[in-house]
C-alpha cells in the first residue's frame, strides 16, 4: 500500500447536522467502525433546519460541508434528516468525495420491515413536507402506503433533557395518535433526536409496530461505502489520538455537556466555528 493511500485511510469522516441530534448516528458509527476517525460539526447557532426553507439549509449545509472538506474528510456523513432532504442531491453533485445522508437507509429499512404495506414517518416538517421518505420507498416497492406526521415539539422536548418525563409523554401521544389509528406496522423515526425517546415512541405504538432508527443502517452504509473506496481504515486508534473531533457554531459548552450524556466515550472538547466563514 503507498503512503498516499495510508493516509487517506487514516483521514477522518466528517459528520454534521444542525446541532446535538447527530450525536445519535456520530454514536453509531463510532460502534460499528470503531477505527474511523470522526470529525463533527452541529450548527447550534441556526438550529432547527426543519422549519427553514430547502435554499437556506442548502446554503447552511453548503457552508459546513467547505467547513468539514477544509479539515480534510475523506467521506461525508449528513446525519440530519432535513438536510438530506433538502440538500443531499446538490451536494452530491459539488463534491468529489463520497457523500451519504440518512433517510434513503433508513427507507431502505423500513421497506424491507414493512408486511402490511402500511409506513409511518415521523420528522420535522421540512423532511415531511418533502415526501423524501416516500419518495424513495416508492423507488424500492411502488404498492407500499406511506404516511408522513411532522412532529416539531419532539426536538425541543429532548433538547431539554425530558427524555423520559410526562409533557413528552403527553406531546408524543397527540402527534403519533393518527398513525396508530392508520394501522401501520413500521415507523420510521426520521429525525435525529427521536432514537433519544425509543422507549416513549415504543410504549404508545406497541409491540406490533418495528421502530426503524435510520442511524443504524447509515452506519452501516457507511461502512460499506468506505470498504468499496478503498477508505476503511484498518489501523485500531485509540481515543487519544485525536480521534473525535467536534465542532459547533454556538454554545460549545451546552453542547459538550449534551454529547457527553449520550456518547459514551464522552468528549474532550468541542470547539465554536464562525460557519458564516466557509
Ligand atoms: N436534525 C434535524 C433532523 O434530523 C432535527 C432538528 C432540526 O430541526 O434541526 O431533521
Amino acid at each position: 500500500m503507498t503512503g498516499d493511500r495510508e493516509q487517506l485511510m487514516a483521514a477522518p469522516v466528517g459528520v454534521f447536522d444542525s446541532g446535538v441530534g447527530g450525536l445519535t448516528v456520530a454514536r453509531e458509527i463510532m460502534r460499528q467502525i470503531p477505527n474511523e476517525k470522526i470529525v463533527y460539526f452541529g450548527d447550534t447557532a441556526r438550529v432547527p433546519y426543519g422549519s427553514k426553507s430547502r435554499d437556506t439549509v442548502t446554503r447552511y449545509s453548503r457552508q459546513i460541508v467547505r467547513f468539514l472538506q477544509a479539515q480534510k474528510v475523506k467521506a461525508i456523513v449528513v446525519a440530519c434528516n432535513t438536510a438530506s432532504a433538502y440538500a443531499l442531491d446538490e451536494l452530491e453533485k459539488e463534491i468529489d468525495i463520497p457523500i451519504l445522508g440518512v433517510v434513503k437507509p433508513g427507507a431502505k429499512v423500513a421497506a424491507e420491515a414493512t408486511k402490511n404495506g402500511k409506513i409511518g414517518v415521523i420528522g420535522t416538517e421540512g423532511t415531511i413536507n418533502s415526501h423524501i421518505y416516500a419518495t424513495y420507498i416508492r423507488q424500492i416497492n411502488e404498492s407500499i402506503n406511506v404516511i408522513g406526521k411532522a412532529c416539531p415539539l419532539l426536538v425541543p422536548l429532548v433538547e431539554e433533557g425530558l427524555l423520559k418525563d410526562p409533557v413528552t409523554d403527553e406531546i408524543a401521544m397527540r402527534y403519533l395518535n393518527e398513525l396508530i389509528d392508520l394501522d401501520i406496522d413500521t415507523l420510521i423515526l426520521g429525525c435525529t433526536h427521536y432514537p433519544l425517546i425509543r422507549s416513549t415512541v415504543g410504549k404508545i405504538m406497541g409491540d406490533k409496530v418495528t421502530l426503524v432508527n435510520p442511524a443504524y443502517e447509515t452506519a452501516r452504509e457507511l461502512k460499506e461505502l468506505l470498504f468499496a473506496e478503498g477508505l476503511l481504515n484498518q489501523k485500531e486508534m485509540s481515543l487519544g489520538e485525536n480521534k473525535y473531533r467536534f465542532f459547533v457554531s454556538d454554545g460549545a459548552e451546552k453542547f459538550q455537556q449534551f454529547a457527553t450524556s449520550i456518547l459514551k466515550y464522552g468528549i474532550l472538547s468541542a470547539k465554536t466555528v464562525n460557519i458564516e466563514d466557509y
